[in-house]
């Protein structure tokens, strides 16, 4: 988590490192800081707070002409969130500045050994000690910054990417990354660079953009091109000039108050998009090139491993529950950070499909580099093009479904699921366990998902309705039968993150082994009942709630009578084949949250203490 970014060129640094830091606010936004260099002086700023905190400081404390400067956003780990551990550090001469993502796990040793040399510290940050390192190595080695840096890693434990400016050398920036993502945009002739976390900074000024890998580091200088290094050889590396996709629209909010609605809106565009070119409805087949270059591993598997966190594990619940249905194969759910841990039996006939909407959550890297490691197969679902998971598998398949700025997740999930269904479909047909007649009729119904989501969308005014009796409400509980249990796992998921609601997901049917003793008439329960899943078995637990007085809103299929007339509040859906289900009904669920969130008054977009991009574990 944190988000970094620097410019070094001709233009003035600060608003481009404001700006960056603003959309890089989706990693961490507990506090932020900048520093600038007017030609002459350090200039830093550091607050507690939000990017907009520190304008307003910044506006006062500090000149904020330069041509070049680093800036941070930060999501604390060492450290509580407060202006003295806001990052730039700077070292003990004053002279080198840093901004760092990650964790230095010895920093400890190293600040002890530090001390006895007569350093002292004012920070109780792993990053503090990672710079007064660097300096000590710098001056007791009497090498350049570059160098310095290099030794310095060579020295540390952990993970980082980090920017390193040094007063001495105002004409470069020294970047290096282990297990955190960082991208140098390219200026024209190499006459100006702008260094992130991720692409966003600079999408308005470049196209043209290197992502650094792990264990590399690079020296950035103007008017030079890039040369990237090895930090533990010291060999050159080719510094991989990529085009940039992403464009400026896709990051901004286009008239929606948040960017959770706009990204909740997006979804048929989304889905449609993670479709393309792969599902040929005409031609009857489903194309994945990830799929079929690795068609004898899925066939031959024992079994699909699926490891993920947070909504990405409840797109891999589903998709538990669509593999086995169509291909008949026996999937396990993991969570990254238990998997990676628990020494888990894994040969080489299993198949690992790790789920990751950012491509760079940490515990799901390390379950990858795991079931590698023990000669799995191992395949990524990601939406962040180029991220570490998306290099890191063997093979993937890209979801589609453009930047998701929103920390709660809403189009990633349902992109993730169609992914995981087209695949399954794919699966079905090569192995036979699904007739040429049913696979096509799943690819038709498959392919009228972005329309039905396109109509379920104007259920919003309704939902909102409902979403104001129940903004008070201090716990809710969620039950879904099958394809939607996980949703219901989702749908309250979705509640705590940006309502700080009290809520849990369920299967309906294990709602009597425990939960029911939750229920009287101040409990909010939602429940999917859709007209294929289960229908009467959950219109029982519905009754059962009724008798204790509990209030129901069922998500239900459109031209439902039977709970309409138990339910306290109905949401309907369009029809729709049941497996892929999940994906219309989470939509409500989605709007749901959103609004209870926005009419309590909370960030929606970047809810306490989460971050979007959990690089740390
Ligand atoms: C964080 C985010 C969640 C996300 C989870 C996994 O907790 O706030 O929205 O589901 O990380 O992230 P990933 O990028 O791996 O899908």
């Amino acid at each position: 988590m944190c988000g970094i970014t620097g410019y070094i060129g001709f233009r003035e640094a600060y608003p481009v490192i404001i700006n960056g830091l603003q959309r890089l606010e989706y990693r961490g936004y507990d506090s932020a800081g900048i520093m600038l260099y007017d030609g002459n002086q350090i200039q830093l700023a550091k607050t507690k707070g939000k990017v907009s905190n520190l304008v307003e400081i910044a506006k006062s404390d500090i000149s904020t002409s330069g041509v070049v400067g680093i800036g941070h956003t930060r999501w604390a780990t060492h450290g509580v969130p407060n202006d003295v551990n806001s990052h730039p550090h700077l070292s003990q001469s004053g002279n080198l500045v840093i901004v760092h993502n990650g964790i230095i796990e010895n920093y400890d040793a190293i600040k002890k050994e530090l001390i006895t040399r007569g350093y002292t510290f004012k920070s109780d940050t792993d990053t503090e000690v990672l710079v007064n390192l660097i300096e000590e190595i710098k001056t007791k080695e009497n090498v350049k910054l570059g160098k310095a840096v290099q030794i310095a890693l060579n020295q540390v434990v952990g993970a980082y990417a980090i920017a390193v400016f040094d007063k001495e050398k105002p004409d470069e920036i020294v970047v290096a990354k282990l297990g955190s993502p960082i991208a140098i945009g390219v200026g024209k002739d190499f006459k100006e660079f702008f260094i992130a976390s991720d692409a966003s900074p600079f999408i308005e000024y470049t196209k043209d953009a290197i992502y650094l890998e792990d264990e590399e580091m690079a020296i950035i200088k103007k008017g030079r091109e890039v040369n990237v290094r090895k930090i533990k050889s010291d060999k050159l590396v080719d510094s991989n000039i990529q085009e940039l996709q992403l464009n400026l629209e896709q990051i901004e909010k286009g008239g929606y108050e948040h960017f959770m609605l706009k990204e909740i809106h997006e979804q048929p565009r989304a889905i449609t998009d993670t479709f393309r070119g792969r599902l040929l409805r005409d031609e009857g087949i489903i194309k994945m090139a990830g799929v079929e270059d690795n068609m004898k591993k899925f066939l031959n598997a024992n079994r699909i491993i699926i490891v993920a966190c947070g909504t990405s594990w409840h797109a891999g619940l589903v998709a538990e529950y669509i593999f086995e249905e169509f291909a008949r194969i026996p999937v396990e759910v993991e969570y990254a950070s238990e998997f990676r841990y628990r020494n888990p039996v894994i040969t080489e006939k299993d198949v690992v499909i790790a789920i990751s909407q950012s491509g760079e959550t940490a515990d799901t890297l390390a379950a990858i580099k795991l079931a590698k490691k023990r000669g799995a197969f191992v395949f990524g679902v990601c939406n962040v093009v180029g991220s570490s998971i998306a290099r890191e598998t063997h093979a993937g398949a890209y979801t589609h479904a453009g930047p998701e700025i929103g920390v709660a997740s809403t189009k990633a999930f349902t992109t993730q699921i169609t992914v995981l269904s087209l695949m399954a479909l794919r699966l079905a047909r090569a192995k036979g366990t699904m007739s040429s007649s049913d696979y096509r009729m799943h690819l038709q119904e498959l392919e009228l998902i972005p329309r039905k989501v396109e109509q379920l969308l104007n259920v919003d005014g309704h939902v909102k309705e409902i979403a104001k009796e129940y903004l008070l409400s201090t716990n809710c509980l969620y039950l879904g039968r099958g394809y939607n249990f996980p949703v219901a796992l989702e749908g309250a998921l979705k509640l705590k993150e940006i309502s700080y609601i009290h809520a849990e997901g369920y299967p309906a049917a294990e709602m009597k082994h425990g939960p029911i003793a939750l229920i009287d008439d101040r409990m909010p329960v939602i429940v999917i009942a859709t007209s294929k899943g289960h229908y009467e078995k959950v219109v029982s637990n519905i009754q059962e709630i009724k008798s204790r007085k509990g209030k129901i809103i069922a998500v239900v299929t459109e031209g439902d009578t039977t709970v309409k007339e138990i339910a306290d509040h109905t949401i309907e859906i369009p029809e729709v084949e049941e497996a892929f289900s999940p994906l219309l009904t989470t939509i409500p669920l989605q709007l749901l949250s959103y609004h209870i969130a926005v009419m309590r008054n909370c960030n929606v977009d970047q809810p306490r203490n989460l971050a979007k991009s959990v690089t740390v574990e």
